[in-house]
């Protein structure tokens, strides 16, 4: 009977999502107000049938063209009584729930089931009860799921253990009986899992034990008092491994543990500055009510800054609670990559030394978030407070061009191809030039390198990290890693201009054409500078010594590379002056391209019969 029940969901969601895909979300509107007619919270809502859901309902997040909801967050406001069915059911897009710390009650609300695309649901501190029958398998998607502090009853469900994606499983402080199944030691991506203070008993099954001790307290009495402390995951040695690969290993994970010590660090301290999680608990106990708990929140995500047509939805204490890890330090600050509940990831970079105070920072803020171009990164939001100073940016997937020119030159190189060097080049040119237009015409970009390039959605160029010298304290040219791209009149950053930007994107184009760092050492640890480099050997003769190996194999294109490397020169020429302006730029590295465009869909042609700007 179960069993056809639930395919029945699986029709009806079905039916959902096809018919959803062009609705407005005025079903799901419905779903939502008949909610809360029964629930009747404590805090009143401003659901209010008349404004937008997707702009003015509290908790509410929609997907990016606004036609379904995708996370309902209504932590501590008082709901009571049981989820009536059918309302939060039809839902169907729902990706994220969250009705912890209220007064729910019944049991476990088994409409959630058609929720196919459910990721992550918080039903702690409430209180449902009764045993939890259902087939978990249907939650394909399910992340995180947290059923603490209720009054569940009857035995640990083995369908759990067809969660696949299931990292975090909390089911403690409730009443459950009976063994923890072995089945659930397949969920392989599970990271925490807490079954503490039920009322389970041994024996303890093995998988477990890699998990630490608070996990499992209080199962099978006595036994955890008598059991070793669970070993790290290394203790199994393989044989054959010798000590040095062992010793690796250790460095290694202590390196990682460091790095992520590093952060959960620096997360702790905003964490104490926005007392988010203390407020939480004092409410808990009865020492702040729900209402100032959530104008408290409520302050917290003011002091998240979103750009307008932002479509990410989250605020600040979803921003900690991501999973993160540093994708590089650079010259402002370090940036990490964080992926939100939703499995979305965001770049966000912590700036140090911000000289700015918050009006001219919020100012430059608004200059670089007001750009929307394709060659350019978005700035999503940005954080201000004394003590931080964050900005938060699309992620990509492929990293830097830096990374993708430079990175793993050994065996299992992908070689970057001349056509995708050639779309970098243009795509960043134009990022620039569309940059040097903001502001009047005097917006300067001042961090132009390769790993502040990225390929956007056509592969082409896209800079990053625009505009922040002048919100930054100077930095002198010997403390300054990108003192290789930097031009010889800028000696501090502050003193970047439009022409300094030319020179360093004219080291840009040097290191796609050489595949050399800007700065780089020989093995004889001399120290070789790109651009002079570059001189000496191009003032010989024009020789293929210059350009990168990996682009030798592509056949017919030496004159295109020659002149890319024609252009590179003039714009690492001495004098700012007579460095050519972005906007000549654009022109002159897409007619390289163009011609090849022609050359390709017109091969009986002549090469000539574009014309050919000649700067040298
Ligand atoms: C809105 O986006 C969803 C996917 O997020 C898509 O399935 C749907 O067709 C889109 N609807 C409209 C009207 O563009
Ligand atoms: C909804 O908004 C309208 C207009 O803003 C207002 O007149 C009405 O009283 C509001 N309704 C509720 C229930 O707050
Ligand atoms: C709804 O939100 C928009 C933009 O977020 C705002 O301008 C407007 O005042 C809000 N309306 C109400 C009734 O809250
Ligand atoms: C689950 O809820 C408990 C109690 O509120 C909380 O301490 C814990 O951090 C939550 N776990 C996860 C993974 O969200
Ligand atoms: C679970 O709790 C309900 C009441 O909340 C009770 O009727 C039922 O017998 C309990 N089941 C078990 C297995 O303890
Ligand atoms: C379970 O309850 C105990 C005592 O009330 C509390 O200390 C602990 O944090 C709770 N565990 C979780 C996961 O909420």
């Amino acid at each position: 009977m179960e069993a056809w029940r639930l395919s029945l969901w699986t029709l009806f969601s079905l039916y959902l999502i096809i018919s959803g895909a062009k609705a407005d979300p005025s079903q799901d509107k419905r779903a939502l107000l008949e909610f809360l007619t029964i629930t009747r919270p404590t805090r009143s809502l401003n659901w209010n049938e008349t404004t937008p859901l997707c702009k003015n309902w509290t908790g509410v997040t929609c997907n990016r063209n606004e036609s379904r909801i995708i996370a309902l967050r209504l932590p501590a406001i008082g709901l009571n009584g049981q989820i009536p069915p059918n309302t939060i059911s039809r839902l169907s897009a729902l990706r994220v729930l969250s009705l912890r710390s209220n007064r729910l009650s019944g049991p476990f609300p088994m409409g959630l089931a058609g929720l196919k695309d459910l990721g992550f649901l918080y039903l702690e501190d409430n209180d449902f009860s009764g045993p939890l029958l259902l087939d978990f398998f249907v939650w394909k998607k399910l992340v995180s799921l947290n059923l603490s502090n209720n009054r569940f009853n009857g035995t640990v469900p083995v369908s759990l253990s067809g969660l696949k994606r299931l990292q975090s499983l909390n089911l403690a402080n409730n009443s459950l009986s009976g063994v923890v199944p072995d089945e659930l030691s397949g969920l392989s991506s599970l990271k925490e899992i807490d079954l503490s203070n039920n009322n389970l008993h041994g024996p303890l099954p093995s998988w477990l034990r890699r998990f630490p001790t608070s996990s499992y307290q209080g199962i099978g009495d006595d036994v955890t008092h008598f059991q070793p402390p669970p070993e790290p995951p290394t203790r199994k040695k393989p044989k054959g491994v010798t000590k040095t690969v062992f010793l690796l290993i250790v460095i290694s994970v202590s390196i990682l543990l460091l790095a992520v010590l590093a952060f959960v660090f620096a997360l702790c301290y905003l964490r104490r500055k926005l007392t988010i999680v203390k407020d939480h608990k004092l409410q808990k106990k009865g020492g702040m009510s729900p209402e100032k708990f959530d104008s408290r929140m409520e302050e917290a995500n003011n002091r998240l800054s979103f750009f307008e047509g932002c479509s990410y939805s989250f605020d600040l204490e979803d921003l900690l609670r991501a999973s993160a890890e540093i994708l590089g330090k650079g010259t402002f600050g370090t940036t990490y990559k964080a992926v939100l509940e939703d499995a979305t990831s965001v770049a966000v970079k912590r700036l140090k030394d911000v000289a700015a105070g918050k009006r001219d920072f919020e100012q430059q803020m608004e200059i670089i978030g007001g750009i929307k171009h394709e060659n350019v990164v978005e700035l999503k939001a940005y954080y201000y407070s004394k003590d931080e100073k964050l900005m938060v940016y699309d992620y990509f997937s492929s990293g830097s061009v830096a990374s993708l020119l430079h990175g793993n030159r050994g065996e299992n190189r992908v070689p970057l191809d001349w056509e995708t060097r050639m779309k970098i080049a243009i795509g960043a040119a134009k990022g620039i030039a569309r940059i040097h237009k903001e502001n009047n015409g005097k917006l300067v970009h001042g961090n132009i390198k390769s790993s502040n390039i990225f390929l956007n959605s056509e592969r082409y160029g896209c800079v990053s990290d625009l505009g922040l010298t002048a919100v930054m304290s100077a930095l002198a040219p010997p403390i300054s890693r990108q003192a290789g791209y930097r031009a010889p009149e800028v000696t501090d950053t502050r003193k970047s201009s439009q022409l300094s930007d030319v020179y360093s994107f004219g080291v840009v184009l040097l290191e796609l054409l050489t595949g050399k760092s800007p700065i780089h050492t020989t093995a004889g640890d001399e120290i070789i500078h790109l651009v002079r480099w570059v001189h000496s050997v191009v003032r010989e003769e024009w020789t293929a010594e210059v350009f990168d190996v990996e682009l030798l194999r592509y056949t017919n294109i030496e004159e295109e590379m020659v002149e890319m490397l024609q252009i590179a020169m003039s714009c690492v020429v001495k004098a700012p002056d007579q460095r050519p302006k972005m906007s000549d730029l654009v022109r002159l590295v897409e007619s390289v391209g163009n011609r090849r465009a022609s050359l390709e869909t017109k091969p009986e042609k002549e090469a000539s019969e574009t014309s050919t700007p000649s700067e040298t």
